[in-house]
């Protein structure tokens, strides 16, 4: 069942049943301010961290679900609606959503009376900026009643829903005119506030949450909007929030419409008063200046635009394939930026006071957005690299505030340090800016340890050749990528950190997955050397590699397909020998993108295998028997039911590693139909057993073990986002950005016969027609430029701004 649909012209989805299976939410900001938006007008805002500036409160795992938000309340007589259904639930006469890039608009209607909901966080500036407007369709004039409503969050999230006896005792706010204050701390600590204003004067206003509710009320029937009127509350500690109250009387046809804006204001510690206790408003003053007409918040609206136009251009495909189209042009690329933006931090799965970064997570992240901002890949590069131990180990994650590793979790998971070799290859294939590496780049965050970033490849590459275990693969450590598989750290005990407990870096457990990272990254960083002219230790870093595919051939082979790992006692794990989880996902896909048994029979059997013991309807599960039991040797895959998340569930992220593996292999056909199965915009039909949204990835769809079959959960901020984009433009389109040039070399179904593509590369927009008139899978036997024939190889850089590419296939 589908619960909307997608406009791609104005690059919308749009929502038309409020009851959406889960909340299907939307990002609002791009640079410092955020906002997440459901379809209901849910969510929450914050300032760069989600967890230590936390402007509006949000309560997870609510009930009823998504009750917190930025809900507009109308009262028309006796009956009190929302526009976006939530949190009264009265039945609307019409509804409906429109998530767009960065702007979200709500309208609902009801007994002749329309209310629009248009919410953006514009460019550059820290605010959320609503147009409310209100509309009388009926034929006569009405009387009614309309509230905004706003719940501050005590800035620290993590401090604010649990340490009531101090909170319920700090809260502080002021209002002036149409604004306003939320000052909580302000007075001691803070330089910062939030302002809750409108630009039309309000009839009346609350600012305590008792007042506007009603003791024992809820949001569903506040007491304010049933009486018609604010009680101009000020809060004294409690729960501070914002609500504006305007009465209207509007005539047959006649509307209304006001901006209301929520922001988030600095002030430098010196200037923080202007008097004793009277707070400096300036900057307050100067923020709702710049929003404070329909002409400045449409400009803002169009400026928002302008930017997504921009930054989507870069990359746009047509094909005879419209959910493709969509997918490339619109939501997957979109998702990738959000990911950029918010790493795994916040959203309707993730509570915003949780994890930091993750250092593989950032690594991968950034190869689906390098195209698209390549100087922010760039910082972000640098930033992960100085959090890189000395040893060539990582943090496994780092603070976005503090930008330093986080010895909480500390190190020890061995695939991170090959991530950074991907990344910053990635980076360099895309710009061909060599001088990254000369950069000087800390060490553990320690500026007298600071070597430069190709130092810091080396010491990734040596950190895995000095970590070999019993058979020369390489040691897992805590985890490898399956952050759920824990050889090493046998935890009994309830509450434990799966990964950190025991002696987790052990001497004998051996990672597969690691080895054929090592003989693919690797590879990438002797490509490095050998083009830096390095020539002795590229030769060496290219024999390494060999070797470590020879010893995945001899001890990380199982006869149909590569085992996944050896525990700590040395037993395998994901053979045919063992009597539960037999077959893993992850070594298949990464030996063979690495190469692994190409050329010798066992990618071919591999893939075969994961056909016929992992492949579902829904996707690949990551592993299969699903344990049915916990096992002390392998850690927190055993801990999830079957069927769910990393215990054979369809992890969407390493999906496309298997359709990478079938392009190399040329199998256009079958890479194609794996690629739809996981795609959110392929599954919108059966909206009712996928439940996210149909526009953006979800971590996890639950496997064919589980009773819940194709159930996603954990939507948006996933590294399915990248891996999914980079498979489909690279793997599957084939436009690959190489050090001398764009390779072209697609692996598509055997059906497709034309499709074209722009591309921005180095300063250069290339225009590319691929013609297939031999319905083959994959191949390239002629290329045209501007009309000239040239050698089947990269594209020859230019000084040109476009060019017109022209491949046939065959
Ligand atoms: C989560 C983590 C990621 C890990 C994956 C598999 O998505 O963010 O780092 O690789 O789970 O365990
Ligand atoms: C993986 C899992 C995630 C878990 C983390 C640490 O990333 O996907 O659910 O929180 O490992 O255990």
């Amino acid at each position: 069942m589908k619960f909307g649909h997608f406009d791609d012209q104005k690059k919308e989805y749009v929502i038309e049943k409020y009851a959406t299976p889960l909340p299907w939410i939307n990002y609002l900001g791009s640079d410092s301010f955020f906002t997440l938006l459901s379809n209901t007008a849910g969510g929450y805002s914050f300032y760069k961290d989600a967890r230590l500036r936390r402007v509006t409160r949000y309560r997870y795992n609510n009930l009823p679900l998504d009750q917190d938000g930025f809900h507009i309340y109308i009262k028309d007589g006796e009956s009190i609606w929302n526009p976006g259904w939530q949190p009264v639930q009265s039945e609307l006469d019409s509804y409906q959503c429109r998530h767009g890039l960065g702007y979200s608009v709500i309208t609902g209607s009801k007994n002749g009376i329309e209310a629009r909901q248009e919410l953006l966080v514009p460019k550059h500036d820290n605010i959320l900026l609503q147009r409310v407007t209100i509309r009388n369709n009926s034929t006569a004039a009405k009387d009614i009643d309309m509230f905004s409503f706003v719940e501050f969050c005590l800035w620290d999230a993590m401090d604010d829903s649990t340490n009531f006896q101090r909170n319920y005792s700090t809260g502080e706010v002021e209002v002036e005119g149409n604004v306003i204050y939320h000052k909580t701390e302000y007075r001691e600590r803070r330089d910062h506030y939030a302002i809750f204003y409108t630009n039309k004067p309000f009839d009346s206003f609350d600012t305590s949450r008792e007042s506007f509710m009603g003791l024992y009320g809820s949001p569903r029937n506040p007491q304010a909007v049933l009486q018609g009127r604010c009680g101009n509350s000020l809060a004294h500690g409690w729960q501070p929030v914002g609500a504006h109250h305007f009465h209207l009387h509007l005539e047959s046809g006649e509307s209304f419409s006001v901006i209301i804006g929520l922001g988030y204001v600095e002030v430098p510690v010196a200037e923080k008063f202007i008097a004793p206790s009277v707070i400096n408003k300036k900057n307050a003053y100067e923020l709702i200046n710049k929003y404070s007409t329909d002409e400045q918040f449409d400009q803002a609206m169009n400026n928002l635009k302008d930017f997504w136009d921009n930054l989507l251009a870069g990359f746009e495909v047509h094909t005879d394939n419209e959910i493709v189209n969509r997918m490339v042009n619109i939501w997957n690329a979109y998702q990738c930026m959000v990911t950029f933006n918010m790493s795994r931090s916040a959203s309707y799965f993730e509570s915003g006071i949780g994890r930091g970064m993750g250092f593989r997570d950032s690594c991968q992240d950034l190869l689906g957005f390098v195209h698209m901002i390549p100087e922010k890949a760039r910082e972000r590069i640098l930033d992960i690299a100085a959090t890189q131990k000395a040893d060539g180990g990582a943090y496994h994650q780092y603070q976005p505030l503090t930008k330093k590793g986080n010895s909480d979790i500390g190190g020890g998971f061995n695939d991170d340090p090959l991530w950074l070799i991907a990344c910053t290859d990635a980076y360099i294939r895309e710009t061909g800016d060599w001088d990254i590496l000369k950069e000087k780049v800390d060490f553990d965050n320690n500026p007298e340890l600071a070597d430069t970033l190709l130092e810091h490849l080396r010491r990734s590459f040596n950190y895995t050749l000095n970590n070999l275990g019993p058979h020369k693969l390489p040691l897992i450590g805590r985890a490898d990528w399956n952050d759920c598989l824990n050889l090493n750290c046998f935890s009994e005990h309830p509450g434990e950190s799966f990964q950190i407990t025991g002696p987790s870096e052990g001497p004998v457990a051996e990672s597969v997955f690691i080895a054929g990272m090592f003989v693919k990254y690797g590879r990438e960083y002797a490509n490095i050397l050998s083009h830096l002219g390095i020539r002795e230790e590229a030769d060496k870093a290219y024999r390494a590699v060999e070797q470590m595919s020879k010893t995945i051939l001899e001890s990380g082979w199982d006869g149909e397909w590569f085992l996944r790992a050896y525990d700590a006692f040395g037993q395998k794990v994901g053979s045919h020998e063992c009597d539960e989880g037999q077959i893993f996902i992850e070594p298949q896909g990464m030996c063979i993108m690495a190469g692994v048994g190409v050329e010798t029979g066992q990618a071919q059997k591999a893939l075969d295998s994961v056909k016929e013991r992992l492949d579902t309807r829904f996707g690949i599960v990551l592993n299969n028997p699903a344990y049915t039991t916990y096992r002390l040797n392998l850690g927190e895959i055993s801990s999830y039911p079957p069927g769910y998340k990393e215990n054979a569930g369809i992890f969407c992220h390493n999906n496309p590693w298997v359709i990478f593996a079938e392009t190399i292999m040329g199998h256009g056909d079958r890479a194609f139909e794996l690629y739809k199965k996981t795609c959110p915009a392929f599954l919108e039909e059966i909206s009712e057993i996928h439940r996210t949204e149909p526009y953006v990835y979800c971590q996890m769809v639950a496997g064919k073990d589980a009773p819940t079959f194709g159930e996603g959960k954990n939507s948006w901020l996933t590294g399915t986002a990248a891996w999914t984009f980079t498979v489909l433009t690279e793997g599957i389109l084939g436009i690959q950005p190489d050090y001398e040039g764009l390779t072209i070399n697609p692996c598509i179904p055997h059906t497709v016969r034309q499709f074209k593509v722009n591309r921005l590369f180095r300063g250069t927009m290339y225009h590319i027609t691929i013609d297939n008139p031999d319905g083959v899978e994959k191949g390239v036997r002629a290329i045209k430029v501007n009309g000239e024939s040239v050698p089947v190889g990269p594209l020859p850089l230019t000084a040109d701004k476009e060019v017109n590419v022209e491949i046939t296939m065959g």
